[in-house]
């Protein structure tokens, strides 16, 4: 049996991508990871695409004109390998609406916030500036609107005294974000998770009017 295709696109360190190849190790999450692509050279998370044997990509925005120039490298590289399903993991650009309408329904974000609050940047700062009891991290559909997809699944952990935001968001990654992202991915690959032309998720064919949320969502 052919597995679904994956495709990761980061930035940075490649906490969430580990996260990823560890789920496929232990059979978590029936896909496999046919590309990585950075959009920095120096990505931390290029080394541990290397270490899983994935290929990768580099695709900077200093070597495009405009922001349209460099989603068509990114469209062109990613139809090369030809993804059923693509994870953005990290990925710290913003992508045209014509890249995220091209892939609608099987294009998904990790984001550092209990979603719909705190979209955009600096999350764990914003939380702790509002006085919040708990922050989290949410897997989404991608749509054009930044951070605005609807949530498949989210879970929190409680703001401790004492947290900044380097505290928090080390706890958010380890006991939410690494969880969180491969049974999105499971569902979506496995033909159980679906985005509707109508722009409604349905899981196991129920739509889905809520987040799930973790340590509540079924396997
Ligand atoms: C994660 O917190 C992710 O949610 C956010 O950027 C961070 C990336 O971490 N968008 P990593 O590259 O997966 O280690």
């Amino acid at each position: 049996m052919t597995l679904p295709r994956l495709a990761v696109l980061i930035s940075g360190r490649g906490r969430n991508l580990e996260a990823l190849c560890a789920a496929i190790h232990r059979g978590e999450l029936a896909a496999q990871i046919v590309l990585v692509i950075s959009s920095r050279a120096d990505a931390p998370g290029l080394a541990v695409a290397q270490r899983h044997h994935i290929p990768t990509a580099i695709i900077e925005p200093s070597h495009h004109p405009n922001r349209a120039a460099m989603d068509t490298a990114l469209m062109q590289t990613l139809d090369a390998a030809q993804p059923d399903l693509i994870a953005l993991a990290g990925y710290m650009r913003i992508l045209t609406p014509d890249f995220v309408l091209r892939y609608l329904g099987r294009l998904f974000n990790i984001h550092p916030s209990l979603l719909p609050k705190y979209p955009g940047l600096n999350t764990h700062a914003r939380a702790l500036t509002q006085g919040d009891a708990r922050h989290g991290a949410s897997v989404h559909f991608v749509t054009p609107e930044l951070d605005g997809g609807p949530v498949v699944l989210q879970g929190s952990v409680a703001i401790q005294t004492g947290d900044t935001p380097d505290t928090l968001s080390e706890r958010v990654m380890y006991q939410v974000e690494r969880h969180i992202y491969a049974p999105v991915l499971h569902w979506a690959a496995t033909g159980r998770l679906r985005f509707t032309d109508q722009q409604q998720v349905q899981l196991d064919g129920t739509p889905l009017h809520a987040p799930l949320q973790l340590y509540g969502y079924m396997t």
